[in-house]
């Protein structure tokens, strides 16, 4: 499974990305906004931070004008993917984008049947939203399990992102259920670091190296 950081903010990006482990970033528009400065120049600016996709998602709502921003957002770089919401409207705009070459992926996913929609329009990802799904008392780690076991038994190529990854248990919960991808706010990326025996065995370790006197 690969770890995207969920996240539009540039220090965080630098650090995780150094650290060699993430390769995609996912921003939504509520993320955007948390932030100084251009949104073009925000996303230009992450899609040269990592190698992988970079998931900057249309503000529009209908096909047409989502058609439009997504042919801009796709001529940013390469590694830029258009995230479209799943709506009727979203998905006219996905079935005209993947003949087209432009990547997508489909966001505010919270159902098994929404999953096979947006991979009958052709969308190259998916972002079923886990802790939302928790929030309101359903399982999202339950819902990405039964997703990956239709996409697998009908041979989709549609791949599946965790999104709304709220704690570390969210991560090893999806990836056990099989979902290619991860995409994991900055606090929990560095919560995942952690174990307390780790830190125990370093200093452990250095104590000893002291100790011997050299
Ligand atoms: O990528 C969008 C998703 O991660 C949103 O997360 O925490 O706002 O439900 P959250």
């Amino acid at each position: 499974m690969k770890l995207f950081l969920d996240t539009a903010n540039l220090e965080e990006i630098r650090t995780a990305a150094e650290w060699g482990i993430i390769t995609g970033v996912t921003t939504n528009p509520s993320l955007i906004a948390r932030e100084e400065g251009d949104f073009q120049e925000i996303v230009r600016e992450i899609t040269t931070l990592v190698p992988g996709p970079v998931s900057a998602e249309v503000i529009s709502l209908t096909g047409e004008e989502m058609v439009e921003e997504a042919k801009n957002l796709a001529k940013m770089a390469s590694n830029v993917v258009v995230k479209i919401p799943m709506t009727h409207e979203g998905m006219k705009a996905v079935s005209v984008l993947a003949p087209e070459g432009i990547k997508t992926n489909v966001t505010l996913m919270f159902s098994l049947n929404q999953a096979l929609m947006a991979a009958q329009a052709g969308a190259s990802y998916i972002s079923p939203f886990i802790g939302r799904l928790d929030d309101i008392g359903h399982s999202g780690v339950q819902l990405v399990k039964e997703i990956v076991e239709v996409y697998n038994y009908y041979g989709y190529e549609t791949e599946i992102i965790a999104a709304s990854i709220r704690h570390p248990l969210h991560v090893m919960e999806v990836a056990q259920a099989g979902a290619d991808i991860a995409t994991i706010p900055f606090k929990v990326l560095s919560q995942m670091f952690q174990h307390p025996l780790t830190e125990k065995g370093i200093k452990m370790f250095l104590d000893d190296w002291q100790k011997s006197g050299r």
